[in-house]
């Protein structure tokens, strides 16, 4: 492969909400910064992005907000491309999957496959809603996780532990429409066989493994061991993509197999646009190319194995060579969630906040290997103490002082010292180390490898004390200056991948506009000529205060209107002697703990007055065992013990919770004692 001509993708947003920094710091962030390394590179890059507009998700939405599914796609597909672009993504082409390009090409490969015979056809039981009269495709239901009880997991597939299973394995299924209790239908439907490519995918997956993340390795060794099957792509419902014939009427092809086309699709719209028409070809039907698509973790069996699949299928093109997908970002040590106020909106965060700061943030937090947190603390820390003390500052100092003393003038260097010149060295061997980590997908290393060249110039500057030299010894002083200047001048350049809108204020400031000036290497021979003049300083980092950051905190999980609900109908009306049945005690958390490999499970040592008692809760994606010992809760303490993972619970524990968010554990309002009565 010549390592010249690349295609990156991100994964296309659903166009039902807006996107937020976790789906930032997963498949956006790091591809743009992947891309504009390699444009400095000076390689062939397309950079391809659009919005996922079909699917059940975006019926959902649509019903909650009673509108058409298009007003939803509208809103959201503008709203997010406004985002991408105020935080810097440099895609060549933001396309939509609602566009005829798209609509064609899914057909032209759903016919292809098809005609060839590729494609089987069979009757199969699906979930059936008799009150919303139809089919039940993936989110229209959910139920508990056939593979990990997670209680609200979808029809098609789990968002606690990713596994794909058929609708028909749900536990105690539910209809989104109507919370009727589906039947069971049968239904004739359109299959891709996954399962023949078992071998292919094995041998494509070991061939690139050495240098494939752990975490993707991981997941796709353990769907490929547990032996791949054919997958249903076409579903009963009206919105999406027709399935072309008439006795398909009233199908339409499945979003996934659809969606990742969209990555073509996009290509071509862009193509088009350049008025190449066929120029997309060069980056989908070449065995040169070398193709990324970037994606967050639950996305990785639809790109490490069905999307190759489709490729191979088709032949003449390119199989991803990588699959640098990442793990999950969270607020503030919680899942993002939309309804419980959980989150941060981009556009509004950006109303406030400049991007490079927040794409700094992120790259350091980056879910490259595991789960990270989006802590607002940390935030204004690196904003202050990272790139404005450090970066803003050495910035700062050099053009005030070539100002002050150099008449804003690039001051002629001569004969510099060993301290000179191992510091311009320093420019090669630290855009070799970064370059080096943005080849192998480390963000993280390669942002805080960029930050050491300002943290050495910060410190070449302090120990060259210019503003002494410049009495007694004025070429070094000259030197320092210059050499300092150089290196606003290097950063400029390395740090345009993670800080792209600073790296062009640096630019600007140093009026760089020679061409050869604008690459990688460049940093290694390129300097600003003597005598060349320098702007006026500029403010590149506010710092941010304590009396914000509390502010933005204390916003984080209050409602100020309750989202709308669904609720289940009110159950059977009973007695007051049904109800005294129930002993409900006040009770005091002792201990808490994980249970092992349950990410939904908690198991609790619980004092109820009278005796301990251990329960075992599902309240593990909400409270970590710190928020809970100690706490007040109130507890089932009649009900017969049951076993949960194979441990067994003694009571139950109260808590509320709505169809769209977890439990929230209720605790009395003021202390009272363990064993309290509550009724
Ligand atoms: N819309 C999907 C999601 O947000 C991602 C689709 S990626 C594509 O999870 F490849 F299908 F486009
Ligand atoms: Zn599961």
């Amino acid at each position: 492969m010549n390592n010249n001509r690349i295609l990156v993708t991100s994964a296309l947003p659903y166009a039902n909400g807006a996107i937020h920094f976790g789906h930032l710091a997963g498949a956006y962030l790091p591809a743009d910064m992947f891309v504009r390394y390699q444009r400095l590179m000076k390689r062939d890059v397309l950079f391809i992005c659009g919005s996922d507009e079909h699917g059940v998700s975006i019926l959902i939405s649509a019903r909650k907000e009673g509108v058409e599914p298009q007003v939803i796609i509208d809103r959201y597909h503008n709203l997010n491309r406004t985002a991408f672009e105020r935080i810097g993504m440099s895609f060549d082409n933001y396309s939509r999957t609602s566009l005829p390009v798209h609509h064609e090409t899914a057909r032209e490969w759903f016919v292809e496959f098809r005609d060839k015979g590729v494609l089987t056809q069979s009757v199969e039981k699906q979930l059936y809603d008799p009150e919303a009269r139809m089919f039940l495709p993936d989110r229209f239901v959910i139920g508990t996780c056939p593979h990990c009880g997670y209680e609200r997991a979808y029809g098609d597939q789990c968002e606690n532990c990713s596994k794909y299973y058929d609708q028909t394995e749900l536990l105690n299924p539910k209809s989104l429409l109507s919370d009727a209790v589906p039947e069971i239908r049968e239904a004739r439907h359109w299959h891709f066989p996954l399962g023949d490519y078992q071998q292919r995918l094995e041998e494509y997956i070991e061939k690139n493994a050495g240098r494939w993340k752990e975490n993707v390795l991981q997941q796709v060794r353990s769907w490929l061991k547990s032996g791949l099957s054919d997958r249903p792509i076409s579903r009963d419902m009206d919105w999406g993509i027709k399935v072309p014939g008439e006795e398909d009427e009233g199908k339409v092809i499945y979003v996934w197999f659809e969606a990742v086309l969209g990555y073509i699709s996009s290509s071509k719209e862009w193509a088009a646009r350049i008025g190449e028409p066929e120029k997309w070809k060069e980056y989908w039907c070449s065995e040169d190319t070398r193709y990324v698509p970037f994606i967050g973790k639950d996305n990785i069996v639809f790109h490490c194995l069905m999307f190759p699949a489709m490729l191979m299928e088709k032949g003449g093109y390119v199989l991803p060579d990588n699959v640098p997908a990442n793990e999950f970002l969270n607020l503030e040590g919680k899942k993002f969630s939309k309804s419980m106020n959980w989150s941060i909106e981009l556009n509004e965060f950006l109303d406030t906040y400049p991007a490079d700061p927040l794409r700094y943030t992120l790259a350091m937090n980056m879910p490259e290997t595991r789960d990270s947190d989006f802590f607002w603390k940390d935030f204004q820390a690196r904003n202050n103490n990272e790139l404005a003390d450090i970066l803003g500052n050495f910035v700062n100092r050099t053009v005030h002082f070539a100002h002050k003393n150099f008449g804003g003038k690039v001051p002629a260097a001569a004969e510099l010292d060993e301290e000179d010149r191992l510091f311009l060295e320093q420019f090669s061997t630290i855009a070799d180390q970064v370059g080096d980590c943005y080849e192998r997908y480390r963000f993280r290393d390669a942002v805080t490898a960029t930050m050491n060249l300002a943290r050495a110039a910060n410190k070449y500057f302090n120990d060259r004390e210019p503003w002494k030299s410049i009495k007694t010894d004025a070429q070094k002083c000259a030197n320092t200056v210059n050499c300092s200047l150089q290196a606003v001048y290097a950063l400029s350049i390395l740090i345009e991948p993670v800080l792209p809108f600073t790296a062009q204020k640096l630019r600007q400031l140093l009026s760089v506009s020679d061409p050869k000036a604008l690459a990688w290497d460049a940093v290694k021979s390129w300097r600003l000529p003597d005598g060349h003049p320098i702007g006026e300083r500029v403010i590149l980092f506010d710092k941010i205060e304590d009396a914000t950051i509390d502010d933005e905190t204390a916003k984080l999980g209050k409602l100020t209107e309750l989202p709308e609900r669904h609720f289940p109908p009110l159950k059977e009306q009973i007695t007051i002697d049904d109800f005294m049945k129930i002993d409900l005690r006040v009770g005091k958390i002792l201990e808490a703990e994980n249970v092992p490999k349950s990410n939904k499970l908690l198991k609790l040592k619980v004092d109820i007055g009278s005796e301990h008692r251990q329960l075992v809760a599902g309240i593990a994606a909400q409270y970590t065992p710190e928020d809970l010992i100690g706490k007040h809760i109130v507890i089932v303490a009649n009900l017969k013990p049951a076993k949960l993972f194979g441990i067994e619970s003694q009571g139950m524990i109260l808590a509320a919770s709505t169809e769209e968010d977890g439990p929230v554990v209720l605790t009395p309002a003021v202390l009272i004692p363990e064993g309290a009565i509550v009724k």
